[in-house]
């Protein structure tokens, strides 16, 4: 399972990476905007800056809606960097333009997917990655593990080679459920990736360890 980070935050992609887990980013115009990024050259440096620290696949999305922009825009993110994924919107114009980047071996996320059909006419339209948001779906008391569950099945049934790249996930029991669905990929927050390091056994024991071994070296 890949491991992508959630976040447009400079530092955090460090963090990451530097922990050695980290297999790409995605980014949003809301995560974008968090960071105060504004302004197209503003916005193009920083997707060269989060690409110069990751080795992996990072998607920027396309602010248009119709499929004349999209493909501009696309274009010239595509042009970046090869690590570029060009996230596009479940949209009609987007599924279009999902297929006409995948003609021209641009690779894409389809993003802000919230269906089993619209994640199959993802992959029927060549998306290199489809993105369910689980914890949006969650948030409305929907089951957002159930439809990583349903697109798997359905991804399987036809050997459709666009990866499940689980988003919106809040903390390490989403990762986990994901990890055992057979999500692809999952993106999350660095905080939900560092919980998976913690049990509190492992903390005890430690702690035990390196008192048994100082008690020890003072006989
Ligand atoms: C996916 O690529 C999105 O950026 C993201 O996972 C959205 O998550 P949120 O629901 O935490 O905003």
């Amino acid at each position: 399972m890949k491991f992508f980070i959630d976040t447009a935050n400079l530092e955090q992609i460090k963090e990451a990476q530097d922990l050695g887990v980290l297999d790409g980013v995605t980014t949003n115009p809301s995560l974008m905007a968090k960071e105060g990024i504004t302004g197209e050259e503003n916005i193009l440096n920083h997707y060269k800056a989060i690409c110069d620290i990751v080795d992996g696949d990072v998607s920027a999305e396309v602010i248009s809606t119709n499929y004349e922009e999209m493909i501009k825009e696309g274009e010239a993110l595509a042009k970046l960097d090869d690590k570029i994924v060009v996230k596009v919107p479940m949209i009609k114009d987007g599924v279009k333009a999902i297929k006409y980047f995948s003609t021209k071996g641009i690779k894409t996320n389809c993003t802000l997917v919230f269906s089993a059909g619209q994640a199959l006419l993802a992959a029927k339209a060549g998306a290199t990655y489809v993105s369910p948001f689980i914890g949006r779906l969650d948030d409305i008391s929907t089951d957002g593990l159930a439809l990583i569950d349903e697109i798997r099945l359905i991804y399987d049934n036809y050997a459709f080679d666009t990866q499940i790249l689980a988003a919106s996930v809040r903390h390490s029991a989403h990762i986990l459920n994901c990890a055992k669905i057979g999500a692809d990929v999952m993106t999350g927050p660095l905080a939900a990736i560092l919980a998976l390091l913690k049990h509190p056994l492992t903390d005890s024991g430690l702690a035990q360890f390196l008192s048994d071994h100082e008690k020890a070296s003072k006989k």
